[in-house]
């Protein structure tokens, strides 16, 4: 029988259906609640209790660290698929057969070449220029060289919008770093698979024969997919109402770049980095951070501990804190700054403040150990996060734009003055 919520305001009743996802979570369907009680509305900032779609995409319950991609859970597919194949999973909803996954690689060869005009663009950029948002800027500037809106109606021209976008985000991502470094930009080859030609358009050197290794390739598709999709998430969220005006694919991905900038996002992975390394440089008190994580006076937080949603664990943090404890050993390396990271959680998770407000180590935490492993530049960091999420964000810009779903447009409380006569310039005070 479906559940109905009541809401009582002033002694009047009010009566909302109650909605069931698959995995049995409750929704209030607040839909009709302006309407029925004349323009009452609901607030929540940070949209803490809202739900702003139904999605078939991702599922993640945080309290048991569940995080599973169109069913599949993250621990096989991190251990069992590789990063095209999730790609194809989150984007149109199983996984590919084999004959799928060749044409779905081969046809994201085909579209590899980025117009020669775009590198004048990347050419305008400073080298100080962050790489997010040159990023952001290359991916808008894509639609002028792929001008016309997808036509969201034909899946031909949506499946070709998306191959286009997949084959293109790396070589623009790759270049942003390559130009950064004064380095000759890289055309890959098409004889590597997807993640092994994204590692060569960012580390081949022009005068060296480049050589893929295993261990590294390996890693690095691991973190795509963990980083595929994590339902709506800031970047995600900012992707669909972008996309909810009808701004195209590559518009709504650039908005999707920028959001995914901030520190609070994925920009956390560069901040943990810094943040370990600033504490080494001060002869590495892991206790004197916590310390200043825990004052409220001081505005320093623990970069890469907590999350909105996961209360219990980050599963991703999980699998990736054993990868790169694997990355590490396999290639050699010793980071002192793995060894504070370490010390770091160990104490914050043994820590009342911590325990209590259930922050935990996020996926931030661990990913920039291994990008660092890897020979990523600490600021490229976020374009490696936004690499892994572009088939999420791709996923359910598709979903929306298939659900029909109406322009994003939340109410507001107004808080402001009330009307005031206008003052002439003269007369003001
Ligand atoms: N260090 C110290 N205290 C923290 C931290 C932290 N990293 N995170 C949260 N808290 C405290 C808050 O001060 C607050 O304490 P209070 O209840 O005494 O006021 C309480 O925990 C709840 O914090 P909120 O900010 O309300 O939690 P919210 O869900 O809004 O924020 C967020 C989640 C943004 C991830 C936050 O935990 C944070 O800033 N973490 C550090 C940045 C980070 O790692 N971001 C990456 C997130 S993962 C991702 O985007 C891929």
């Amino acid at each position: 029988m479906s559940k109905i919520a009541t809401l009582e305001i002033d002694g009047n009743k009010y009566e909302f259906p109650i909605i069931q996802g698959t995995e049995s979570e409750l929704g209030i369907d607040i839909k009709a609640l302006r309407g029925a009680t004349g323009g009452i509305t609901t607030i929540d900032p940070g949209y803490k209790n809202t739900g702003s779609c139904e999605s078939a995409i991702t599922f993640l319950d945080g309290e048991k660290g569940i995080l599973r991609y169109r069913g599949y859970a993250i621990e096989e597919l991190a251990e069992k698929a590789d990063f095209l194949e999730v790609a194809y999973l989150l984007i149109f909803g199983d996984l590919p057969t084999a004959v799928e996954l060749e044409k779905f690689s081969n046809d994201i060869k085909e579209e590899s070449h980025v117009d020669e005009d775009m590198k004048k663009i990347l050419d305008g950029f400073p080298k100080s220029a962050h790489p997010m948002g040159v990023l952001s800027s290359l991916t808008n500037a894509l639609i002028a060289f792929n001008p016309g809106s997808v036509d969201v109606a034909s899946e031909e021209a949506m499946y070709d919008a998306i191959v286009k976008i997949l084959s293109k985000f790396p070589v623009l991502a790759a270049w942003t770093m390559r130009k950064r470094q004064g380095l000759p930009l890289d055309y890959g080859n098409d004889s590597l698979g997807y993640v092994e030609n994204l590692h060569k358009m960012m580390f081949a050197r022009p005068n060296r024969t480049y050589r893929a290794n295993k261990i590294v390739n390996d890693a690095l598709d691991k973190l795509l997919i963990l980083h595929a999709d994590h339902e709506q998430n800031c970047s995600t969220s900012t992707v669909r109402i972008v996309g909810s005006s009808h701004a195209g694919l590559f518009a709504s991905l650039s908005a999707g770049i920028s959001a995914l900038w901030g520190p609070l996002h994925g920009g956390a992975n560069q901040a943990v980095i810094e943040m370990l390394e600033a504490i080494k440089r001060d002869g590495g008190d892991v206790g004197k951070y916590i310390a200043k994580a825990k004052d409220k006076n001081d505005p320093f937080r623990l970069m890469g501990f907590g999350h909105r949603v996961y209360k219990n664990f980050d599963p991703r943090a999980k699998i990736i804190k054993s990868a790169a404890e694997e990355v590490l050993g396999d290639l050699g390396i010793e980071d002192p700054v793995l060894d504070i990271a370490k010390k770091l959680a160990k104490v914050a998770l043994e820590d009342e403040y911590f325990v209590q407000r259930k922050l935990y180590p996020n996926v931030d935490f661990y990913s920039g150990i291994i990008y660092r492993a890897l020979g990523v530049p600490t600021d490229m960091f976020t374009v490696m996060f936004a690499l892994g999420r572009l088939p999420g964000w791709i996923a359910q810009w598709r979903e929306m734009r298939l659900r029909k779903e109406p322009i994003g447009r939340p109410r507001q409380i107004y808080i402001g003055e009330r009307n005031r006569p206008f003052v002439a310039v003269e007369k003001r005070k």
